[in-house]
This record gives structure tokens, C-alpha cells and sequence, in this order.
């Protein structure tokens, strides 16, 4: 039913810099894999094979991380470090990787809309993948909701309570609750000050969207920071009460900072590494 997952992979990464400089962030490794192949495992096992990704300037080197390296399998072959490759090889062999490029930075809303070509007129899912997502006791963020869209049929957000002080850094909701953490969503505001925040629910980097929200951003003028967000758009949506927000099961880690990824890198370590289940 959902088949698509967009990865807008356009930004610069500044926030880690110099490290992002000549290579881009999703490329940044939390110990053995890119961050964006985490978020590619994940959609596909909420079974998402139709991976779009929204790259720009200086972004090939994800092209080339799904795709064959034929010196490299030539030269492995046979050995054991064969194994490594066995995560990678099962993402080309299961997933088709469609790429656009966004040449102006204009806001998230905007690279979603760079994506429009790629999706077309059907649902999708949006990844973030510097929100590295886990959950050790079951399903897949996305999986969870994959599962609440073919209930509800509408726009899902992923959410989580953050700390009232940092409203400032995420799209912030505010909602009624119709069930098991989730809520039908009333009002959303990009990055409110904490005296301005509806609430400590905040937007993470997991999203499925109906295709409406193409013509939404369109008409979506430049919001906080003079870019198009996509939290606007979804207020449009939620207006007619088809926003829902879900407070997932599982863990987030913010790797678009030092500290996120750090935390990401020794939780990933010690639950994936050391067990075996990097690969
Ligand atoms: C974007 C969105 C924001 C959301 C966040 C999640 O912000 O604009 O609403 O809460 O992603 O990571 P960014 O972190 O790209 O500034």
C-alpha cells in the first residue's frame, strides 16, 4: 500500500563541520554504517522498497553507497569478510533508489516538494535520517506507522515528549487524545519559544504524508527562518482534523549534533555491534 519513502538529504550539515564539508552528513558513520542506511533499514521493514532521495551539490557519495562496487565484491569474494556486505546487498536487492536534486535550500517543506516528481499521487513516508530511530522491544518507528495509516488513513507525525526548554529547536503539537498515545492534532507551530510552545510535543523525523500535501506546500508561504516549513503545510491539513501525532515506541537519537550522535554510536555499539547484528 505505502511503497515510498522520501529522504530529503539536500542540507549542509553545518553542525558538523568540518567533518561535512566535502562529505555529506548522512554519510557520517554511527559505527559501521551511514546514518541514512539505518533509516533505509528501517523503511524497508515497514516495507517501503521505493526509496527516493532528495540529494544536492556534493551529495554522490550516497548514490555510490546503494549501488555495486564491483572492485570491492571482486576482491572480497570468497573471503570472510564477505559478510560484511550482507546488510548492504539485501538493501540493493529488495529496495529501487530514485534520486532529485534540490538546488536552492528553501526549508524542509520545500525538499519534500522537490521529491513530488518521485512520489507522485500516492502516500508516503518521510524519513529524517540525522533522527536515528530504534526499538529494541519490537516494530520499527516506521512500521508502527505504517500500521496506524491504513487505520486512520491520514497524515501520521511522529512525536516525543522533549524538554519544555527545547521546544525552540522542533515543529511543536498540540492535540487531542483519541488513544494509546495518539492524538488528533489541533495546532502545530515550527520551533516556538518555550513561552510560545502548545505543548512538549515535538515533531521528530518520521512522517507519512497523503499527497495532498504537494498542493499544501505549494501554497505555503515562507514561514520561521524565511523557509518553507512542512509544519505550516501539516496545519493545513490538521485544520480539517487529518493530522494524527503518535507518541512511537523505541528510542530517538538527535545525530545532527555531537551529543545524539555519540549517545547513537554507543547505544548502536553495544545493542548491534558487540551482539553481531551490525551487518
Ligand atoms: C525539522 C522540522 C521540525 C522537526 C524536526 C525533527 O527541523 O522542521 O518541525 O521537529 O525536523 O527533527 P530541522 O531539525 O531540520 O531544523
Amino acid at each position: 500500500m505505502i511503497k515510498k519513502c522520501l529522504f530529503p538529504a539536500a542540507g549542509y550539515g553545518t553542525r558538523f563541520l568540518p567533518a561535512t564539508k566535502a562529505m555529506p552528513k548522512e554519510m557520517l558513520p554511527v559505527v559501521n554504517k551511514p546514518l541514512i542506511q539505518y533509516g533505509v533499514e528501517e523503511a524497508l521493514d515497514a516495507g517501503l522498497t521505493e526509496i527516493s532521495i532528495v540529494t544536492g551539490r556534493g551529495k554522490r557519495a550516497l548514490e555510490d553507497h546503494f549501488d555495486i562496487s564491483y572492485e570491492l565484491e571482486n576482491q572480497i569474494k570468497g573471503t570472510d569478510k564477505e559478510k560484511y556486505l550482507v546488510g548492504i546487498r539485501k538493501l540493493l536487492d529488495e529496495c529501487s533508489f530514485s534520486y532529485t536534486r534540490q538546488t536552492e535550500m528553501k526549508g524542509l517543506g520545500h525538499a519534500i516538494l522537490t521529491g513530488r516528481p518521485l512520489i507522485g499521487d500516492e502516500p508516503f513516508a518521510v524519513v529524517l535520517a540525522d533522527d536515528l530511530c530504534v526499538n529494541l522491544e519490537g516494530d520499527g518507528v516506521l512500521t508502527q506507522m505504517v500500521k496506524l495509516y491504513k487505520q486512520y488513513r491520514c497524515t501520521i507525525v511522529a512525536i516525543q515528549e522533549v524538554d519544555p526548554q527545547e521546544t525552540n529547536k522542533y515543529g511543536v503539537i498540540a492535540g487531542d487524545l483519541i488513544g494509546d498515545d495518539l492524538y488528533r492534532v489541533r495546532n502545530m507551530v515550527e520551533k516556538p519559544k518555550p513561552e510560545d510552545a502548545p505543548s512538549n510535543l515535538a515533531i521528530i523525523g518520521r512522517y507519512i504524508l497523503t499527497p495532498d500535501i504537494f498542493a499544501l506546500i505549494e501554497q505555503t508561504e515562507p514561514g520561521k527562518g524565511g523557509e518553507i516549513q512542512i509544519t505550516d503545510a501539516l496545519m493545513k491539513q490538521a485544520q480539517d482534523g487529518c493530522v494524527i501525532a503518535y507518541k512511537f515506541k523505541g528510542k530517538r537519537f538527535d545525530c545532527g549534533g555531537a551529543e545524539g550522535y555519540i549517545e547513537a554510536t554507543n547505544f548502536c555499539f553495544e545493542h548491534f555491534y558487540k551482539t553481531g547484528k551490525a551487518y
